[in-house]
């Protein structure tokens, strides 16, 4: 042990996956990680629900509580990994208020309730560190947080749900539906038994809310994120996105904005988009996770890994560790980062994208200029069109490529496509990003 030095108290509330793997590491790493702390950390005890439930062997029974609040009460550092909102919240409090510090990997506690928890650790000088929240082993909150601290953000794009990525991915290289690529997911662990927050983009926008929030100094609550998920997505648009050289991604889209009203602010958004196949986020394959970052004076970062994964994630979870840790040592108030721009969320709306739509229409004389006025009408300007003839009852393939536009003439335009008679249907939209 470290002479003259206080061991520091450091409780773990939950035992799964990440909560084990830190449990144990801390266990059999003791040494090291004094050695970084220049302070022994000792586990003081693991909260569980159930005693009984099958537990890593590693974990000795005695670190096994229920009693989550002693053991937070007793602790200088407390590690949530329980996941879930409102516990999670309750415990998180209660540790912050009683001056300990807290690293969390709890992206829908920090999402819903953010706001409330940093001022409270802010209050008594505590430290919240939750760099396991977004995209599991890789390091970007303290990036965006620190090293990025001098800069100003533009804009992130992020591939920040595995699952998702995955599933995408094995559509562009086996041409499988959805569902066969979401089953494939589901057979190799990656999906959760109900994958509906993944393939729905929840959490993916969860992880836009934080991202945004830190990259643009601002408060960005969790609903006022715009999401649509990929459970729509077809092979068809899949290789259309092909033979136009684009790779289909679902996107985290965190950008400062001037919006077509002339607004400054934030828009954060999650949707599959059309990203070009020599951007570096369209080269992420199968369940990896990356951040592309694109600043005033650094230029473009890319942060790339596994976004998932006990052991992966355990690295984030004791990195934010030992940081906490370090401050017990040396003493002095945790670092906080206020949300000072005042930057408002912009109405997505009013934001501007580009879109491909994808159009099953009659193959005849005058279409292509009526349904050309149609896009005109409503201010919106096409940059390319290509027809195909598909060759059944008359019908062609006309994609329609846009320029710039408010999500709100985008829509409208969709909309009197899909009622104009020309038109036998919209067979998909998508933006198209990364351009
Ligand atoms: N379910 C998430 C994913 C991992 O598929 O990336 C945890 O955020």
């Amino acid at each position: 042990m470290t002479p003259g030095v206080l061991p520091i108290r450091v409780a773990v509330l939950g035992a799964g996956t990440v909560g084990a793997e830190v449990a144990n590491q801390l266990l059999t790493r003791a040494a090291d990680l004094e050695a970084r702390v220049g302070a022994p950390l000792v586990l003081a005890g693991i909260a569980v629900r159930d005693l009984q439930a099958p537990r890593h062997p590693a974990l000795p029974k005695e670190l096994l509580t229920t009693d989550a609040e002693s053991l937070v009460l007793g602790a200088h550092i407390v590690v949530e990994l329980i996941g879930g909102v409102e516990r999670a919240r309750e415990l998180v409090l209660m540790a912050l208020e009683s001056g300990a510090d807290v690293v969390t990997g709890n992206k829908a506690l920090l999402a819903t309730h953010g706001a409330e928890l940093f001022s409270a650790a802010e209050r008594v000088g505590a430290q919240l560190n939750y760099e396991a929240a977004v995209g599991g082993a890789i390091p970007i909150i303290r990036p965006l947080r620190d090293s990025l601290a001098g800069d100003d953000v533009k804009r992130i794009l992020g591939i920040v749900n595995g699952t998702t990525n995955f599933i995408l991915d094995r559509m562009d290289e086996h041409d499988d539906t959805f569902e066969e690529a979401l089953a494939e997911a589901s057979r190799r662990g990656y999906a959760e038994a109900d994958p509906t927050g993944d393939v729905s983009g929840a959490d993916a926008a969860q992880k836009a809310a934080l991202l945004a929030g830190l990259a643009f100094h601002t408060h960005v609550p969790l609903e006022s994120v715009s999401v649509e998920g990929i459970e729509r997505i077809t092979p068809d648009q899949i290789r259309a996105g092909r033979e136009t050289g684009h790779v289909v991604k679902l996107l985290a889209i965190c950008e400062r904005v001037t919006a077509a009203d002339g607004t400054v602010g934030v828009s954060a958004r999650v949707h599959p988009a059309l990203l070009p196949r020599r951007h570096p986020l369209a080269s992420v394959r199968g369940a990896n996770n990356a951040v592309f970052v694109e600043a005033e004076f650094a230029g473009s970062l890319m942060f790339y890994g596994a976004g998932a994964g006990g052991p992966e994630t355990s690295s984030a979870v004791l990195g934010d560790l030992v940081s906490a840790a370090r401050r017990h040592v040396i003493g002095g108030p945790g670092l906080a980062a206020p949300p000072s721009s005042g930057l408002p969320v912009l109405d997505p709306g009013l934001v501007t994208s580009q879109y491909q739509i994808s159009l099953t229409v009659r193959d005849e004389p005058g279409v292509l200029a009526r349904l050309a006025g149609i896009v005109a009408e409503r201010g919106v300007s096409i940059e390319t069109a290509q027809q195909t003839r598909a060759g059944v009852g008359g019908t062609a393939t006309l994609v329609i490529g846009t320029h710039r536009a408010p999500e709100a003439a985008l829509a409208a335009v969709v909309t009197a496509l899909g009622d104009a008679l020309e038109v036998a249907a919209v067979a998909g939209v998508l933006r198209i990003e990364g351009e």
